[in-house]
C-alpha cells in the first residue's frame, strides 16, 4: 500500500493507493465517501464525474489518481454550502435549473470557469462552450439562464 495525499476543498486527505493509474473518481467516491462527483459514463464522454484540478475542469472517471496528488481538487461540495451557496448555485436555485443533478459537477463547474473567463456569453457561446456535457433530464435552457444570471454578476 502507498500513502498518498490528496488535498479535496482545502482540506488534506491521506489514502493508500497501490495503483497510480486508478482514476481519481474512485479515491472520491470510495475512498473519501464523496457523492458529489457522479460516474455516469466512465469513458470522459458526459461530464458527470468533473472536478476542478488547480481551477481547471477535468474528467475524474479517467484521471489516474496519481496527476492529482499534490494539486488543489475543487469538487461541487467545495463552492458553497446549502446555508451559504456559491453565487453560481444560487443562479441554479434561482433559474430552477436543476431536476435529479446528476449532470451537475459538469455543467456548473465547467460553466463557472467558462462564464468566469465570458461572463457576457450568449446562449449559442455557452452551448459551444459546455459542448460534450450531457443532461439526462434535458434542462438544458434553464442551465444556460443560470449561467448568464451566474455572469451578469461576475465583476460586478
Ligand atoms: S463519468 Fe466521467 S465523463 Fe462520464
Ligand atoms: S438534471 Fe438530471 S441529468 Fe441533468
Amino acid at each position: 500500500m502507498a500513502n498518498q495525499v490528496f488535498k479535496v476543498n482545502g482540506k488534506s486527505h491521506t489514502v493508500n493507493v497501490d495503483d497510480p493509474e486508478m482514476p481519481l473518481l474512485y479515491v472520491l467516491s470510495e475512498d473519501l465517501q464523496m457523492n458529489g462527483p457522479k460516474f455516469g459514463c466512465g469513458l470522459a464522454q458526459c461530464g458527470a464525474c468533473t472536478v476542478l484540478l488547480d481551477g481547471e475542469p477535468v474528467r475524474s472517471c479517467t484521471l489516474p489518481n496519481a496527476i492529482a496528488v499534490g494539486a488543489e481538487i475543487t469538487t461541487i461540495e467545495g463552492l458553497g454550502t446549502a446555508e451559504k451557496p456559491h453565487a453560481i448555485q444560487q443562479a441554479f436555485i434561482d433559474e430552477q435549473a436543476i431536476q435529479c443533478g446528476f449532470c451537475i459537477s459538469g455543467i456548473m463547474l465547467y460553466g463557472k470557469v467558462f462564464m468566469d473567463k465570458n461572463p457576457r456569453a450568449t446562449a449559442d457561446e455557452i452551448t459551444k462552450g459546455l459542448d460534450g456535457l450531457l443532461c439526462r433530464c434535458h434542462t438544458h435552457y434553464r442551465m444556460i439562464k443560470a449561467l448568464q444570471r451566474y455572469g451578469a454578476g461576475v465583476g460586478a
